[in-house]
């Protein structure tokens, strides 16, 4: 046990207390945080003649040492240290002394694990920020290749109206476009540094708060030091986001087991993504969609987890917060591979443009061009409806579609229908017809694909500050 409070004590800490109470298991995924956010205390408590100049650079020497060390495995980090910010200044101080007791000067567990933190969080949103762009691309890439390939548009998991498959993966790309924004927009909001907050009220010393700031890629301190210890709004804002990044990959996962059945194959899922059954021999199963669509539930988790642990706490900080890590590690490890196996699952999979197409025609997806024709030759939509209707009635008794009924039959439900009609209701025409802003037609998607291709060559990727600091 190597505890940094052991003054106090007469009596040593119960076993299992001690375990109960470490943190180390998990928080030893922030050493990188750590070191950075210590070494940027040290140099600004030199600079401000808090400590020595000798001092400071022996620390950041041994800092560093430190990092090389574990990263080239010299070093372990074990239980010993009850969390990642013990294990750093005890062996510091093993290491070089008293410099490495005069680190902690002006400074508390409780800010220094708020900037770990968030240092951490800022991180996994640039990742995630990432792999949501690889992503867009992959999914622009099969809007270009399928402006014309046709395929039923769905409402209720009913057939409704034709579609291409271009149009249905835009919206898609939408939904992943507001998923980056919203990172960019928690970024900008989290990215003010906690350090120098102290335990809670400050510190006596004269810091720098400017400065740690500055060196650690944050664009202010923090106004208020009991919110800086006290503050998890932005997990919590990221957590969100991820919920909402899950949601949306369930969703399509959910389209893409669908469409992968033998009762649609609309799709082929590529071998590498999916797996075997034990027992039937013909089974291709699409396990990895079906796991992201079910880990989304343990994402929404981790949001519930910590809104529940916070909102009993009183200011400032509070031991309860050392549960805003293991299950918010998890969903960011969570969502980072979901995006990733989604992307590599899209890339390689086949759409069956033959078969969507042929479903696009079926189900009488073009009645309501059936109905926009007549209004065309002057009749009312409420009256060209129920024509429609009764048309598609016979159909079902006679089992065609409206293409096939002749022209004989639908003048006798309506008499304005002339022989315009068959093409007024071919699938490529109810497509190239929708013309409004967002609509499938080809006009309409071609400008929605250059907005998008716009969007991506002017929205940088979230770059983590700390990728910047060389160890
Ligand atoms: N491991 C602790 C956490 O993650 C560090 C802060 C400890 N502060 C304290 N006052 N006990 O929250």
């Amino acid at each position: 046990m190597a505890q940094l409070w052991g003054g106090r004590f007469t009596g040593p800490t119960d076993e299992k207390v001690y375990a109960f109470n470490a943190s180390i298991g998990f928080d030893k995924r922030m050493l990188r945080q750590d070191i950075c956010g210590s070494i940027a205390h040290s140099a600004m408590l030199g600079k401000q003649g808090i400590i020595s100049k000798e001092d400071a650079s022996s620390i950041e020497a041994g800092l560093r040492q430190i990092y090389r060390d574990v990263l080239a495995g010299n070093l372990e980090i074990t239980d010993k240290y009850e969390d990642i910010h013990s294990f750093c200044e005890a062996v510091l101080t093993e290491r070089i002394g008293d410099a490495g007791k005069r680190l902690h000067t002006g400074r508390s567990r409780n800010d220094q694990v708020a900037l770990d933190m968030r240092m951490y969080v800022r991180g996994e949103v640039c990742a995630a920020d990432a792999l949501l762009e690889t992503l867009l691309k992959e999914i622009l890439k099969v809007m270009k290749e399928n402006r014309e390939t046709f395929m039923p548009g769905f409402t209720h998991l009913q057939k409704a109206q034709p579609v291409t498959l271009a149009h249905h993966m835009g919206a898609y790309f939408e939904m992943f476009r507001r998923d980056r924004l919203r990172l960019a927009d928690i970024y900008k909001r989290m990215n003010e540094c906690p350090l120098g907050s102290g335990a809670l009220a400050g510190t006596t010393y004269p810091l720098d708060r400017e400065y740690t700031a500055e060196k650690l890629g944050f664009d202010r301190p923090t106004a208020n030091s009991m919110d800086s210890v006290s503050d998890r709004d932005y997990l919590i804002e990221f957590l969100d986001a991820l919920s909402i990044i899950m949601m949306h990959l369930s969703r399509s996962c959910e389209e893409i087991i669908t469409w992968n059945t033998d009762e649609y194959r609309f799709v082929e899922i590529d071998d590498a993504f999916s797996t075997g059954s034990s027992i039937m021999p013909q089974k291709k199963n699409p396990d990895i969609a079906e796991l992201v669509r079910g880990k989304t539930g343990r994402v929404y988790g981790a949001l519930m987890s910590l809104l529940t642990t916070m909102k009993g706490l009183p200011l400032a900080y509070n031991k309860d917060m050392q549960e805003d890590k293991e299950t918010a590690f998890d969903a960011m490890d969570t969502v980072c591979s979901c995006i990733d196996l989604y992307t590599g699952m899209l890339g390689s999979m086949r759409f069956n443009l033959e078969t969507m197409e042929k479903s696009a025609s079926g189900g009488f997806t073009n009645a309501t061009d059936a109905a926009d024709y007549l209004v065309g030759k002057g009749v009312p939509f409420r009256d060209a409806h129920g024509i429609v209707g009764r048309m598609v009635l016979e159909c079902i008794a006679k089992k065609i579609s409206i293409d096939d009924m002749s022209l004989e039959d639908l003048k006798a439900l309506s008499p304005v229908i002339e022989e315009d009609f068959y093409t007024a209701v071919k699938i490529s025409t109810c497509v190239e017809k929708r013309i409004t802003k967002g609509a499938p037609g080809p006009a309409a998607m071609n400008d929605e694909i250059a907005l998008c291709e716009e969007y991506l060559a002017n929205a940088a990727v979230l770059t983590d500050p700390l990728n910047e600091i060389l160890l």
